[in-house]
């Protein structure tokens, strides 16, 4: 499909005696937005972690723009434009809020900014303020990471994975253990941060009302293998995914 910016095919992962994943194969389009959903177990991370290089494919290709990425690191899937942010947000507690950001924009950029290079760095500082103002966390950039709550540590981690040009977006449990009251919130600052590029994003969710409102397309997992894949009135009908998914058969 010459449209498709992410495409995997036929990959396969075991664990053991676990196979996590069951011959993969998608071809996601430029610009979709797209939830995966499955119960604990399913499969959704080590899809997230497959694509981002953190974790090898036994066998099968992963393509980025048409480009094999499957064998490359993750530094390297990173400053293609394959960005994520993780279940367990991955944040220095001992850091600031802001040094984090600048830590994480020197690590994902291109070419590392000034403040690596011994000027004072103002404009870096500039630029991961405005990312913090965006997703309304600015007033916590002087606080250590380690003293703050559940919903800020996942938007950080968010805000770091989302920040200079992302060409697609991978978000894993983005509103897990976070209230549920912040949820929606949460969503809406991702997606208005994302709205201005053509961006192409993918995201780990176990609240179907979320997967509903915010996909267009949904990939069901279960036991390594996808299921369905589809829109997310189809995919949420569908009787495997009722079975095996959400557990809502009648
Ligand atoms: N690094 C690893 N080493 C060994 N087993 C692993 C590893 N990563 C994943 N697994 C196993 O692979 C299977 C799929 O795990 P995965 O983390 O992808 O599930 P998930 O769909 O993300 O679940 P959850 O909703 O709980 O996050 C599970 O059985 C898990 O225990
Ligand atoms: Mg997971």
């Amino acid at each position: 499909m010459s449209d498709a910016i992410l495409v995997t095919e036929d990959v396969n992962k075991t664990f053991g005696a676990v196979t996590a994943a069951r011959e993969v194969s998608v071809e996601v389009p430029k610009g979709a937005i797209w939830s995966l959903i499955g119960s604990n177990g399913a499969g959704k991370t080590t899809f997230v972690n497959m694509v981002t290089g953190y974790i090898k494919p036994d066998r099968g290709r992963i393509l980025f723009q048409g480009r094999d990425i499957t064998r490359l690191s993750p530094r390297q899937i990173t400053r293609l434009g394959i960005r994520r942010s993780f279940q367990m947000p991955q944040l220095y507690a001992e850091l600031t809020v802001l040094q984090n950001m600048l830590v994480s924009r020197s690590i994902n950029a291109e070419r590392p900014p000034s403040i690596w290079r011994g000027a004072q760095g103002a404009d870096d500082v500039e630029r991961a303020m405005d990312i913090l103002k965006r997703f309304k966390i600015a007033d916590y950039s002087d606080r250590l990471m380690g003293e703050l709550s559940a919903g800020v540590r996942k938007l950080l981690d968010i805000a770091m994975a989302i920040s200079g040009t992302p060409r697609v977006v991978m978000l894993d449990e983005p509103t897990s253990g976070v209230a549920a009251e912040e949820k929606f919130p949460i969503m809406d600052l991702v997606m208005e941060a994302l709205s201005a590029s053509d961006v192409t994003i993918l995201f780990v969710e176990h609240d179907m009302d979320i997967v509903t409102r915010y996909s267009e397309r949904v990939l069901a997992f279960y036991d390594g293998a996808i299921v369905a894949n589809d829109a997310p009135d189809e995919v949420l009908a569908d009787e495997v995914v009722q079975r095996y998914v959400t557990g809502t058969a009648k």
